[in-house]
């Protein structure tokens, strides 16, 4: 299903979505995917574990990797990959035909309300609109159901050098706190913030995984 709409978004997902339509067949690079993106999908997959839902959401699934793998090694009853981009969920069907792929917004699923027991994203909540995308998995998620993001949040020393205003029209990445709020803002408790493990000194990869409750 495709159906792009008019929700609220960051000034410029249009082009970030046009670059991840470029950079979709670059993407599944064995060393980049072992290096950046694999560490914070294996603590999701720890974390989907523990609460056993059985219907989930990854958001920003890009080649649904993480779709595909929650699907082969979780056996849920349905999982849902949704993404922007129109290249990257070529490269996700192919991966797999149990997952129900979408071409939506994080600020506008489609979903019915209550839909999924867990909404999961890596590395990609980032270029949503936070506050949309917050009250999107909100609406989505059943009472008492999850959300799970790891993000990378650049330590508060580095946060203002790494993002000036000029480029959060792309992507903002909140520190730590700045996330803790903006999840309990959207009528969440948050249960847990940690460091994500990779084999990279975290200094250098300061991924942190945070665990809310709806
Ligand atoms: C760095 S990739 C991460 C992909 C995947 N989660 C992973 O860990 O491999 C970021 C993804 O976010 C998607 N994206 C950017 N803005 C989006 C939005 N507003 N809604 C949904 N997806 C979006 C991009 O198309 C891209 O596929």
């Amino acid at each position: 299903m495709s159906a792009i709409s008019e929700s609220p978004t960051r000034a410029l997902n249009g082009l970030v979505t046009h670059g991840w339509n470029r950079a979709a067949r670059l993407y599944n690079f064995p060393m980049l995917q072992r290096v950046a993106y694999r560490p914070p999908q294996d603590e999701i997959i720890a974390q989907l574990r523990i609460g056993r839902p059985r219907r989930i959401a990854d958001i920003g699934c890009g080649t649904g990797i993480l779709a595909a793998r929650i699907e082969r090694e979780l056996r849920p009853d349905v999982v849902y990959g949704c993404d922007a981009s129109v290249r990257m969920l070529r490269q996700a069907r192919s991966r797999s035909d149990r997952v129900k792929w979408r071409n939506r917004r994080a600020e506008d699923l489609g979903l019915p309300d209550a839909a999924v027991e867990a909404v999961v994203s890596t590395h990609a909540f980032h270029f949503f609109d936070h506050a949309a995308a917050l009250a999107e998995f909100h609406r989505v998620l059943a009472p008492g159901g999850w959300l799970a993001i790891v993000i990378n949040n650049p330590r508060s020393r580095w946060a203002m050098a790494l993002q000036p205003p000029a480029v959060r029209g792309l992507a903002y990445f909140p520190p730590p706190e700045v996330m803790r709020s903006l999840v309990q803002a959207a009528g969440f408790t948050v249960l847990e913030q940690r460091p994500v493990h990779r084999p990279l000194p975290n200094s250098l990869v300061p991924d942190v995984l945070t665990v809310a409750r709806r």
